[in-house]
């Protein structure tokens, strides 16, 4: 999620990647760094905070005119934002520096072999063991670009590379697994970028570096190989998007495009999280004697994460049988809680820097309560403050709705209650069948986008409509409440949401004609009782949407439209698949309204006032 850029060619080349890293800026980022080889060594210049920290230090410091540079704006996943941690990173002893996007899942078996040769690492990421692997096999006699393709099988993981060196100073070697690395090629120079926009002021001649290829640039030439050394053609595109349109991956808001990168996103989050033996391993959670004796969890949050907080509470009160209650932040800093020492406190939070979320916080930490965050935003505020934190790995989120980061909290919180289970040692809880499950769901996300015309052809019809209920049963009802919150801040359609069943005791004095109903219904063990409701909103006249599985033979015959998604044996999993069509109807609602869909009215992404 980390913004590289990289340049040989006769431009002034670190002048040149601080341009592109600064075209990158609109991804967010937390530190930066560039590195260029000159008279035998690579000098590096790196600074955590904002690019114009970088832009001083460079001022400072006057580097030569080089050649060759690579630059790098960080997005932490390891390790705090501080000036060690940025990149770029040298080898042992300054042979290489290297630069690395992705998480390394293995990093800490190489870091203990290597610190067994006698390696000393100056950060704490895993990025900087990389530079150490390659650095050795580089010494060991290899050219940079064999050194780069024979480590790769060491490292496990999704992760992007580029290193440059002092033994062969006129070039840039990069290799890509998963995370994106794109190569401009223009008259006597090339360059490489994780993103479009960096390229376009300098070359409208793109290659999209395919998954597991090694690629080397120097001024003349582009050479590539995959995973079997066998060449890999040089296949450029032409781009002509404009400069917005590119920093938004070619869609046409941050929205669809983060809605679209969930597959990913649900990789990067259960990276290095599963074991080859089907269970869960989670870093940074409390040690195994603290879940024994928890007896209660509570989960404080606001908005999209107060609706993860709730699908929470549905597994943990139903996988785990722990009882588990959800508080608005805002409620709960003001409510004076009952708190038992026993207690757990989750925070779950996007940014971490959310005002009432934190002084909440503060509030357990006072009365001495055992806190957990689940943030996205490496060294935020709640990240910092609690006890301990795990990090949705979900990349930064720029558009004001939040999408990507639900779906990751809501993975994470699976991961927590699976760990649990297997702390608690509770027979009852199929991990490995979760774990198999879990594996799976990026893929049938992806297969669940692919379905996106005819959601936008619902979208179309009822996009005049005065209300949409979105209703549902189970993890359904959770759903329920984000699908609504999506709709209702970018579509500006009055929503009305939550249990299907308590329709009859109010809520459905509402439904007259033109109304439309989106009824959840992906849980087999409660479908005939959705049905039913279905059939009671139908008979006042109003519109039934049901989102259901694939697999399912009965409720799909009452809609009055039907989305399919695919789903698996874990009700909860399939539950939050359905998230991913109920984004895109709000998201295609908004657009067929005119609406600013990446800028609601009245809201802002980060809220850190009270
Ligand atoms: C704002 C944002 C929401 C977000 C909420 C909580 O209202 O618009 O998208 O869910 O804050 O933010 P947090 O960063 O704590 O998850």
């Amino acid at each position: 999620m980390c913004g590289i850029a990289g340049y040989v060619g006769p431009r002034p080349a670190v002048e040149v990647v601080f341009d592109q890293l600064k075209r990158l800026e609109y991804r967010g980022y937390d530190s930066a760094g560039v590195a260029f080889p000159h008279e035998g060594r690579i000098g590096i210049l790196k600074r955590a905070g904002r690019l114009s920290g970088l832009a001083s230090l460079i001022e400072e410091q006057h580097p030569p005119e080089v050649p060759v540079a690579i630059a790098h704006s960080r997005w932490a996943t390891h390790g705090a934002p501080t000036d060690l941690n940025a990149h770029p990173h040298y080898d042992q002893d300054g042979t290489i520096a290297l630069i690395h996007n992705g998480i390394i899942e293995n990093y800490l078996e190489l870091k203990a072999e290597l610190a067994r040769h006698g390696h000393t690492f100056q950060s704490e990421t895993d990025s900087e063991v990389a530079a150490h692997v390659i650095g050795e096999a580089h010494k060991s006699g290899l050219s940079l670009f064999e050194a780069v393709r024979t480590s790769l099988p060491k490292f496990k993981g999704a992760f992007a590379f580029v290193v440059v060196s002092t033994i062969e100073p006129d070039r840039i070697v990069c290799a890509r697994n998963a995370s994106p690395l794109v190569v401009g090629l223009g008259e006597g120079e090339n360059m490489l970028a994780s993103d479009v926009p960096a390229l376009i002021p300098y070359t409208r001649q793109v290659w999209s570096m395919p998954e597991e290829t090694v690629a080397e640039l120097t001024r003349e030439t582009v050479r590539a190989v995959d995973k079997n050394n066998r060449n890999v053609p040089i296949e450029t595109m032409t781009i002509d998007w404009d400069v917005e349109s590119a920093e938004k991956g070619g869609y046409p808001h941050f929205m669809l495009k983060e809605i679209h990168e969930q597959p990913d996103v649900a990789r990067s989050c259960l990276a290095g999280r599963l074991s080859e033996d089907n269970r869960v391993s989670l870093e940074g959670v409390f040690s195994d004697h603290v879940w024994q004796e928890i007896d209660r969890v509570n989960i404080i949050a606001c908005g999209t994460a107060y609706h993860a907080g709730l699908m929470g509470k549905h597994l943990f009160e139903r996988m785990l049988r722990l009882p588990t209650d959800v508080f608005y932040s805002s409620e709960f800093r003001y409510g004076d809680p009952l708190l038992s020492d026993r207690s757990l406190a989750i925070f779950i939070s996007q940014s971490g820097e959310t005002a009432d979320s934190l002084a909440a916080l503060r509030l357990c930490k006072a009365r001495r309560i055992r806190t957990l965050g689940i943030v996205n935003v490496v060294g935020s505020a709640i990240a910092r403050e609690c006890d301990k934190v795990i990090y949705t790995q979900a990349g930064p989120e720029i558009s004001v709705a939040s999408t990507k980061a639900y779906t990751a909290q809501c993975l994470v919180l699976m991961l927590l209650g699976l760990w649990i289970a297997q702390q608690r040692e509770m027979p009852g809880v199929r991990v490995t069948e979760a774990v198999h499950e879990l594996r799976a769901w990026p893929d049938l996300a992806q297969e669940a986008l692919t379905r996106e015309d005819a959601i936008k052809e619902l979208a179309v019809r009822w996009k005049d409509v005065p209300l949409v209920f979105f209703l549902g049963r189970n993890a359904d009802a959770a759903v329920a409440l984000e699908a609504a919150l999506k709709l209702k801040e970018i579509a500006y359609i009055p929503t009305q949401e939550g249990p299907a069943g308590e329709m009859k005791h109010g809520p459905l004095a509402l439904i007259e004609p033109g109304v439309l109903s989106v009824f959840g219904g992906t849980d087999s063990d409660v479908r005939d009782k959705v049905a039913s409701n279905i059939r009671e909103v139908q008979a006042r006249g109003g519109h039934a949407l049901v989102v259901t599985t694939d697999d399912d033979t009965e409720i799909h015959q009452f809609g009055d439209g039907v989305i399919r998604v695919p789903g698996g044996k874990v009700p909860f999993l399939t539950a939050l698949m359905s998230v991913v069509p109920l984004q895109l109807l709000a998201y295609h609602m908004a657009v067929a309204r005119g609406c600013d869909v990446d800028q609601p009215r009245n809201l802002a992404k980060s809220v850190t006032v009270e």
